[in-house]
């Protein structure tokens, strides 16, 4: 079988440090894992020109959301041998689901492997706004040395409140990390939890718009779906509180990107601290890079050396399973037999 692994470049990073398995070099460890089985790996760092020469042979695709190959229905057409498509990390849709379920493709994802990762990470993007943390740490690396400015910004986490959107596996470890500063948390989800779950996590449901006004800091934590994109649009990003701070590790594209500018530019919005751009990597000239009071990060949260090696981990046991004929791990698919099956994305796809 042909395996086609789209991975970002590592450099020299990658070839002195063998466990940055999520770069190409070391193309999460399949050159060793696949020795002597028999199959022919192709690894890329290029998701366009270098990608389309391959897709009319390939078998099993593998991508990666910090450098996504948009796997789009022209380029599934061009792929009539694609039967398995693989992300190593969590967050499939830079793959069209639906595309991929007409052609009875299988898309499977490393489901959990780096959910701490990124909760832990949106916690620190929520301090790192609250504290006024950059513009301090600006101020070190420039020799100045200006108190009140730095802190005319900064506030306590405590006896914030702090809304949830998508409380999911990281929006639920978000929760656990957040509850001991002492927040008022509230969550929104199209899925409610039970009483019990709300009563462990010590969080209160709200619908949308209901919680938008009523938070100081929002932390999004939903799969980009049809339904979830551009959901924080202009409307909902000028009815959160004024000063109030957005954090968004989810996806790029769930946050309107000019009107975000625009409410950190008038004020609206006191920062903005995200992971997640569209597209990816982010041009040079992305308005995120230079909007004001933000916090931004190239797609790093979910691909620590821990996560790494847990999203490699999993991609192999999908490989062996496959090779086998046996099913993949039930929580890691999103699109089986020819639909959406993921509870995430299926009610997005549901037609
Ligand atoms: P999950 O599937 O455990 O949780 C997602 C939650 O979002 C579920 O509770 C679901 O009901 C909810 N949801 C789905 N559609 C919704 C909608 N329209 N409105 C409200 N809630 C909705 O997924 P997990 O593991 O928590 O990951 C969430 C997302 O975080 C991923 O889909 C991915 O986009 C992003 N992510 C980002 C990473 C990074 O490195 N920055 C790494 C891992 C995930």
């Amino acid at each position: 079988m042909k395996i086609v692994v789209v991975l970002y470049p590592g450099g020299k990073a990658a070839t002195s440090n063998p466990k940055l398995l999520g770069a190409a070099e070391n193309a999460l460890g399949l050159p060793a894992f696949l020795k002597g089985k028999g199959h022919k790996l192709v690894v890329l760092t290029d998701k366009e020109a270098k990608l389309d020469k391959h897709l009319p042979d390939t078998d099993v695709l593998v991508t990666t959301p910090f450098w996504p190959a948009y796997v789009t229905k022209e380029r599934i057409a061009q792929a009539p041998n694609l039967k398995l498509v693989l992300t190593a990390g969590v967050g499939s849709d830079h793959i069209d689901l639906a595309a991929a379920a007409a052609h009875n493709i299988t898309v499977a994802e490393i489901t959990g492997c780096n959910v701490v990762s990124v909760a832990e990470h949106a916690v620190m993007q929520i301090l790192a706004l609250c504290r006024n943390f950059i513009p301090s740490y600006k101020q070190v690396l420039e020799g100045r040395w200006d108190i009140a400015e730095a802190v005319s910004r900064a506030h306590d986490l405590e006896g914030k409140t702090v809304g949830i959107v998508g409380m999911g596996r990281i929006g639920q470890r978000s929760a656990i990390r957040l509850r001991p500063f002492d927040v008022n948390l509230l969550y929104y989800d199209f899925r409610r939890l039970t009483t019990v779950e709300e009563e462990v996590l010590g969080v209160r449901y709200h619908l949308l718009d209901d919680l938008i006004p009523r938070c100081d800091a929002i932390t999004i934590h939903c799969p980009l779906t049809p339904e979830t994109d551009g959901l924080f649009n202009r409307d909902r990003l000028f009815a959160m509180k004024r000063g109030s701070w957005l954090v968004n590790t989810a996806r790029g594209r769930i946050v309107d990107t000019l009107a975000l500018v625009e409410a950190l530019k008038k004020g609206r919005l006191g920062g903005y601290a995200g992971d997640v751009w569209y597209p990816q990597p982010a041009p040079p000239d992305h308005p995120w890079r230079t909007m004001p009071n933000h916090a931004m990060t190239p797609h790093v949260s979910g691909t620590t050396l821990e996560a790494q090696k847990r999203y490699a981990d999993g991609i192999q046991d999908c490989l062996a399973r496959f090779f086998a004929g046996k099913p993949l791990e039930r929580d890691y698919l999103i699109v089986d037999g020819g639909k959406v099956v993921s509870p995430s994305y299926s009610y997005a796809f549901k037609g």
